[in-house]
């Protein structure tokens, strides 16, 4: 089994500086490819105010705070992953583009290292035929938000090795994350099974059958879920829950995966959810 010393991410989004956190935390060093120089310092800036919320707590020392921060590389230029041991996608739910930035790190990389893939359902086999080492790249899908929530979903596909996964399964256990295997079929486990769910809550609304505020209390006061289902769109990402619906309707054609119209539109105005101030709630309000 290989052992992973050092790690990279490329997206520096919302769930690309959970997972450097996590990394970070965890004692690996990591190098953390953005889109921009200015993507790159909110991103750094975030970790950095969670940190510092921990310290001011007295849940981590000020020393522990600046280990951890310098561990973190950041960089614009996917040459710098080169002899990263493992690295993890998490650019946008799109399938071209993650095949095309598999293909470029492919050529970049040293043969031994492991190419992971936070996609939320995208087809995982169709990312590993784009690379020569298809038998050393899986989904590892963390969920919203990494440093707090405690799966961690492999993805296997039928060319990902027994080698890969007891690797990266024993890496993500030193996380302090519980992992789950998964087949690559759309949405894999837990985007399978909550989409619906999410999708439906969705038309409820499109269908005037209830308020936005009566789908979300409903569900937070009779299942206890933290949040009601809208406002875990707004918290996904509009437009990354339209990705979702899209690629599990398109390879299942199952209609309860069918993105709403209303999804549909929101993201056509630009509605995204917290990520840009509005989704279904207002943001910039509060
Ligand atoms: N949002 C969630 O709740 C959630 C949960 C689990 C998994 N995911 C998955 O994680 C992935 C990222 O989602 P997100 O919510 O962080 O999206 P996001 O839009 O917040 O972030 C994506 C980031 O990638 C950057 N980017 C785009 N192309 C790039 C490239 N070629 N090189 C470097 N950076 C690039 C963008 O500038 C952006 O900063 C998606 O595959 C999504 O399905 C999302």
């Amino acid at each position: 089994m290989a052992v992973i010393r050092k790690v990279g991410v490329v997206g520096a989004g919302q769930m690309g500086v959970g997972i450097v956190q996590v990394f970070a935390e965890a004692g690996y060093e990591v190098v953390v490819v953005g889109s921009s120089q200015s993507t790159l310092q909110k991103a750094v800036g975030a970790i950095d105010k969670r940190l510092a919320s921990r310290v001011e707590k007295g849940t981590l020392s000020a020393d522990q705070k600046q280990s951890i921060a310098g561990r973190i590389r950041t960089t614009t230029d996917l040459n710098d992953l080169a002899e990263c041991d493992l690295i993890e996608e998490s650019i946008p739910e799109n399938l071209e583009s993650k095949k095309e930035l598999f293909a470029k790190l492919d050529l970049i990389c040293k043969p031994e290292t492991i190419f992971g893939t936070n996609t939320s359902g995208l087809s995982v086999t169709d990312m590993a035929a784009a690379v020569k080492r298809g038998d050393r790249l899986l989904g590892m899908h963390f969920h919203n938000p990494a440093p707090v929530m405690r799966l961690l979903e492999l993805v296997r596909t039928i060319v990902t090795s027994n080698e890969t996964i007891e690797t990266v399964r024993a890496f993500g256990e030193t996380l302090g994350k519980t992992v789950v295997v998964a087949p690559d079929v759309g949405g894999f486990i837990v985007t399978r099974l909550f989409t619906p769910f999410l999708l439906g809550a969705v038309r409820m609304l499109e269908e005037g059958i209830a308020t936005k505020e009566e789908i979300d209390v409903s569900m937070r006061m009779a299942v206890n879920h933290p949040m009601g289902p809208l406002e875990v769109v707004d918290f996904i990402g509009l437009d990354t829950e339209l990705s979702i619906a899209e690629a599990l309707y398109e390879e299942t054609k199952d209609p309860k995966y069918a993105p709403p119209l209303l999804l549909r539109k929101m993201v056509t105005a630009g509605w995204l959810g917290r990520k840009c101030g509005k989704g279904f709630y207002d943001y910039a309000k509060k």
